[in-house]
C-alpha cells in the first residue's frame, strides 16, 4: 500500500528520530521551517505525495526539533483547488499518524469575516464548517486509523484552545478565536457567499484545513488550528482581493506567528 511506501521511505530517512509534532504551515508562513530544519525531504521524492503547485509555498517536509520537541513540517500543502482528490490533500496527515505524530498544528491564511478582525491578526480555530462538499473519510474506511463514523465534536482540542489562549497572553500576542468555514476556491468569495458564512456562524473563509483537521480527527490527534487573518473578506470591506495582499499580510503576521508556535510546541 502507498501509505506504508511512504512511510517506510520517511523512515528510512530518519534514523531514529521520531516526530511527535506535526504542523501545516499555510500560506506565506513557511519561515518557521526555514529557521528550524534539521532535514527535508521534496515532496517529489516522496512515494504518494503530489509537487505543490502555489507560489509562496515551497514543498517540503522537514524535520527538526524545536523547543526541544521533534516536530514534522509541512512547508507548502496540498490544495483541493489545485486539482488533487481530496485523498491526495489529507495524504500527508495520514503519513504522519504512520509516523507517531500525536498532535496537529494546522495553519492557514483566511478572510476575515466577523466584523472584528483586522489584516494580520491571529485566530485560534474553535470549531470548523465544512462548505467543500466533499469529506476526505468517503471511501473505504481503514479500521487500523479510525472508525467510520468519527464524533467531530472536539476536533480542536478544547485544552489546547485554552493553553494557546494563555499562552498569546504571555506572550502579549492578542488572539481572536472563531470558527473557520472551507471553502474550494480558487476564486476566493462573493460578498453574498460570505454574508451566509457569517449568518451560519463563521469567523473566518480559507481553502484548506477542514480536510487536514477532519482527518486528523478521526485518526485520534489532537488538532490546534491558527488562522492568519489575511484580509477582510469579500464584501466586509470596500477592498478588492488579491493573492499578494494576502501574503503582504502573512509576512507582517509571520514573526508574532513564529512565537506563538514555538510556545505552543514547548507547552504541548
Ligand atoms: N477567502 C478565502 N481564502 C483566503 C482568503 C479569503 O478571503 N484570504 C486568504 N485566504
Amino acid at each position: 500500500m502507498i501509505l506504508e511506501k511512504s512511510v517506510e521511505y520517511i523512515n528510512s530517512k530518519l534514523g531514529d528520530f521520531k516526530p511527535e509534532i506535526g504542523i501545516i504551515l499555510g500560506s506565506g508562513l513557511g519561515d518557521l521551517a526555514d529557521e528550524y530544519c534539521d532535514y527535508a525531504i521534496s515532496y517529489a521524492n516522496i512515494p504518494g505525495f503530489e509537487a505543490s503547485t502555489v507560489s509562496g509555498h515551497k514543498g517540503r517536509l522537514v524535520f527538526a526539533k524545536i523547543n526541544g520537541k521533534n516536530t514534522v513540517m509541512m512547508q507548502g500543502r496540498f490544495h483541493f483547488y489545485e486539482g488533487h482528490s481530496i485523498q491526495k490533500v489529507v495524504f500527508p496527515v495520514k503519513v504522519m499518524k504512520k509516523l507517531g505524530v500525536k498532535t496537529l498544528i494546522v495553519t492557514n491564511a483566511a478572510g476575515g469575516v466577523n466584523g472584528n478582525f483586522k489584516p494580520a491578526d491571529l485566530m485560534i480555530i474553535t470549531d470548523h464548517i465544512n462548505h467543500m462538499g466533499v469529506n476526505p473519510l468517503i471511501g473505504i474506511n481503514d479500521n487500523s486509523m479510525g472508525e467510520r463514523f468519527p464524533d467531530m465534536s472536539n476536533v480542536y482540542t478544547q485544552e489546547y484552545v485554552k493553553l494557546t489562549e494563555n499562552i498569546g497572553e504571555e506572550l502579549g500576542i492578542n488572539l481572536q478565536k472563531g470558527v473557520y468555514m472551507a471553502f474550494t476556491g480558487p476564486s476566493y468569495e462573493t460578498p453574498a457567499e460570505v454574508r451566509m458564512a457569517r449568518v451560519i456562524g463563521a469567523d473566518a473563509v480559507g481553502m484548506s484545513t477542514v480536510p487536514e483537521a477532519i482527518t486528523a480527527a478521526w485518526a485520534g490527534m489532537k488538532v490546534i488550528g491558527i488562522s492568519c487573518i489575511c484580509n477582510s473578506a469579500a464584501g466586509v470591506s470596500t477592498v478588492g482581493l488579491s493573492h499578494e495582499d494576502v501574503i503582504l499580510a502573512a509576512n507582517t503576521a509571520k514573526e508574532k506567528f513564529k512565537k506563538l508556535i514555538k510556545e505552543i510546541i514547548k507547552e504541548i
